[in-house]
């Protein structure tokens, strides 16, 4: 089997549950050293740990919150502190709110893009620097299928979304040919976010009412983040790849 990410090291935010923890796990069994950044979940952060190293792989957690500049400015230097580099990052760490907008608070909207917008502005901004230096470097944001069509009650996510996707354009045009930036916009994925569990059966089947027909899982997220991370993709940059059962076709 060809490991396609042999040698290299990656850092994805959020990694200890749903799609960074898929992408933590796909990276590693690709043969990358993997630091994943938690805020809350430490225990599922110390559970992705133990599946990696099981597997045999290089795996750190650093306890970081996104929003928090220090955070997110040492959760890359400790990653190349601990594995000699950093080749590929990527932006996962985010929150959702559903609010009628007449309802939100201006604090909502700042607690929001901090982790959204901001997070991925700042450790983006950290990887990159050190990428720079290094002459190479790979980022992929994960966006959202709401960042191209909006959604009624959820305004700000849908905003935070739509930012990330041109931010990653405009790092793409500053940052070639040497550091490829990328994003991914998945449709609706099975994870505590969506929270399928609690959610109405109504909006279940709204929710399923795409072309494919069905909700993805993290691992059909994780497989585009491998492949932007890769050798393959070594001629993408400002793209977008889009896991979403056909939900949106921009
Ligand atoms: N699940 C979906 O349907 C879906 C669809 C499109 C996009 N997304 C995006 O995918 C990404 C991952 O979401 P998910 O579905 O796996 O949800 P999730 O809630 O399971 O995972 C989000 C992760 O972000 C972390 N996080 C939240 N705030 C943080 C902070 N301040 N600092 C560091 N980490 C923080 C959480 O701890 C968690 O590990 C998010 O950016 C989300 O917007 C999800």
């Amino acid at each position: 089997m060809t490991h396609t990410l042999s040698g290299k090291v990656a850092l994805v935010t959020g990694g200890a549950r749903g799609i960074g923890a898929a992408i933590a796990k796909a990276f590693a069994a690709e043969g990358a050293a993997v630091a994943i950044t938690y805020h809350e979940h430490g225990a599922e952060a110390s559970s992705v740990v133990a599946d990696v190293v099981a597997a045999g792989s290089r795996i750190a957690a650093i306890k970081a919150d996104v929003a928090t500049e220090e955070d997110a400015t040492a959760s890359v230097r400790e990653t190349v502190a601990r594995f000699g580099a950093l080749d590929i990052l990527v932006n996962n760490a985010g929150v959702i709110l559903e609010k009628p907008l007449l309802e939100t608070t201006t604090a909502d909207f700042d607690w929001l893009m901090s982790i959204n917008l901001r997070g991925t502005f700042m450790t983006g901004r950290e990887a990159i620097r050190h990428m720079v230096s290094a002459g190479s470097g790979r980022v992929v944001n994960i966006a959202s299928d709401l960042g191209y069509f909006g959604r009624e009650q959820f305004s700000v996510y849908c905003a935070s979304k739509a930012a990330i996707l041109n931010l990653t354009k405009s790092w793409a045009k500053e940052f070639a040919p040497n550091i490829l930036v990328n994003a991914i916009a998945p449709g609706p994925i099975d994870t505590d976010m969506l929270d399928l569990a609690n959610m109405s059966p109504e909006w279940r089947k709204k929710e399923e009412m795409i072309p494919m027909a069905r909700i993805g899982q993290p691992k059909e997220v994780a497989a585009a983040a491998v492949f932007l991370a890769g050798p393959s993709a070594s001629f993408m940059t400002g793209q977008t790849i889009d896991p979403n059962g056909g939900s949106v076709m921009p």
